[in-house]
């Protein structure tokens, strides 16, 4: 059963074509990658799939419903729910409230949200850091919070966006596992958008690739990855990054 779908985005930004006519679905337990060189349009895909932009063309479905003019609230009552690539975690509360303001999403008893929050902290790992303030956390450690705070709302689909970048091997791993139980333990379907083509593609059922806003290829991880458009999409942009390393003008 397809859970989410977009059909044919577009999002400019002025002159500039962020997304251009992407076609997109989510099903039922599915892992799906979101990949694609920096500034091929990602992020800004998944503000189109969570409301945080309205596209000028094209609709988003969830559930069968179109949810095209909800604000990102209401997706998320419905159970629509993203985390952001730079962490957003309540730097003065403790790890516990960062996840109760999730759990109020599904309650307005703050007795039963702690009780939702601390199930879900057994659940990720971080129970035993539960009254610790978030910005004592590591990098690591706050995108788990992140994640579980968004599990806390009790997601059908949730969209990572580079959950994973920034961490070390261990750490990468161990986020790795986390996204796999979510899947498993929790029926959860998730999108996860990485800039790092190597993470997404042992986790993803089926990989998406955007560059210059347009979908390029789509299938499973070991098709994509022989894509000769992928390819070169990737080298154009390791090609330029190696121009700014050497300094050219
Ligand atoms: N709010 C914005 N205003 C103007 N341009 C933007 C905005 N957000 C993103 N862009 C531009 O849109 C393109 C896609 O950006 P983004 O979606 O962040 O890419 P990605 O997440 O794949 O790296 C880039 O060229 C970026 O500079
Ligand atoms: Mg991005």
């Amino acid at each position: 059963m397809v859970l989410l779908e977009a059909r044919g985005i577009t999002k400019r930004f002025g002159g500039l074509v962020a997304n251009h006519r992407v076609d997109f679905y989510v099903e039922e337990g599915e892992i799906v990658g979101l990949i694609g060189p920096n500034g091929a349009g990602k992020t800004t895909f998944f503000n189109v799939l969570t409301g945080f932009y309205r596209p000028e063309e094209g609709q988003v479905f969830f559930l069968g419903q179109d949810i095209t003019p909800l604000p990102p609230e209401k997706r998320c009552e419905l159970g629509l729910v993203r985390t952001f690539q730079v962490v957003k975690t309540f730097k003065n509360m403790t790890v516990l409230e960062n996840v109760m303001v999730g759990a109020f999403v599904r309650t307005a008893s703050p007795a039963k949200a702690r009780a939702m929050a601390e199930e879900v902290l057994r659940f990720g790992g971080l129970y035993e850091k539960r009254f610790m303030p978030a910005a004592s956390l590591t990098i690591a450690e706050k995108k788990r919070l992140e994640m579980l705070r968004a599990l806390a709302t009790q997601p059908k689909v949730l969209l990572l966006d580079e959950a994973m970048a920034g961490l070390n091997p261990t750490e990468t791993q161990e986020a790795v596992a986390l996204v796999r139980r979510l899947r498993e333990e929790r029926g959860l379907a998730i999108v996860l958008v990485e800039h790092v083509m190597e993470v997404v593609m042992p986790l993803s059922d089926r990989v998406v690739v955007l560059a210059g806003g347009k979908k390029i290829a789509e299938g499973p991880p070991q098709q994509v990855a022989r894509d000769p458009k992928v390819i070169q999409a990737y080298l154009g942009e390791r090609y330029a990054r190696r121009k700014g390393l050497v300094g050219t003008v």
